[in-house]
């Protein structure tokens, strides 16, 4: 009989020692809580100013900003281009997904007076309903900056766009293939991010080269999230 309630003690000992993992290990993106609530974002436009063409000619990595605010409509116009919904009833967005499987999670760490109606800190994307989530208050940029070794000048950028990857979405239908599938997604949104910031004259830079562990620490993301960009942007200084 003891041997049993001993058993059944470690049982309990071990859910609850699983229980405390996950916990500390974060959440799945669904259940992210909002600290304040939603921002609804301008509707993305579909027209612009200058072609396709100029905007591949011109592109380029920029990695200076001038101190000058960004507006939501630009940070609309970003998070769209990047993996917004272009069709909600043939579920199609900006940029392809095998299988529609759609890995990426899209994120923006704002700065002090760096997005006009936004207080710093970090903000989840939900193309869905084209609204922010705010998940985390302060300005991060310089914390963040530090894992990428100082480049890209993500410490004065008004805003950085961090894309994330939930490799267990693709590779669920396509098995060790998915996480190259998932790596060539960031690719794409990253391309459309280019195009879009120069059609809207501002710079960016996509930066590869940082520590996933410490940025996955100081952003405090889920852990079935890979960080796979950071993508600091503004206003370059020479325009
Ligand atoms: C996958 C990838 C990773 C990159 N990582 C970094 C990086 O860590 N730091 C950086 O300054 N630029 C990075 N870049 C930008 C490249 O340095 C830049 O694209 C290259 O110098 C060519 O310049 P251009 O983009 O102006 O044509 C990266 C680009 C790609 C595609």
């Amino acid at each position: 009989m003891s041997k049993i309630i001993k058993l059944l003690q470690l049982i309990v000992l071990i859910g609850f020692l699983v229980a405390i993992f996950f916990l500390i290990q974060g959440q799945p993106v669904e259940n992210i809580q909002p600290i304040k609530g939603v921002i609804v974002l301008p509707t993305p436009e579909t027209t612009g100013n200058i072609s396709v063409e100029d905007a591949i000619n011109k592109r380029k990595s920029i990695s200076t900003y001038q101190n000058k605010s960004l507006t939501l409509k630009d940070i609309s116009q970003l998070l769209w281009a990047a993996q917004g919904i272009t069709d909600k009833e043939k579920n199609i967005r900006t940029v392809p997904s095998a299988g529609a499987t759609y890995p990426l999670e899209i994120y923006i760490l704002t700065g002090t007076n760096g997005v006009n109606g936004l207080e710093s800190g970090l903000y989840h994307y939900n193309p869905l309903k084209n609204q922010l989530e705010y998940i985390m208050k302060g300005d991060l940029r310089v914390n963040l900056s530090s894992t990428a070794y100082g480049q890209g000048g993500i410490a004065n950028a008004p805003a950085i766009i961090i894309i994330t990857g939930v490799y267990s979405r693709t590779q669920n239908r396509y098995g060790d293939r998915g996480i190259q599938f998932v790596h060539m997604e960031a690719g794409h949104a990253g391309q459309n991010l280019y195009l879009q910031a120069q059609a809207l004259d501002l710079g960016m830079v996509l930066i590869g080269g940082f520590s996933n562990k410490d940025a996955q620490k100081i952003l405090k993301l889920p852990s079935d999230q890979e960080v796979l960009y950071l993508i600091p942007v503004g206003h370059p200084t020479n325009s």
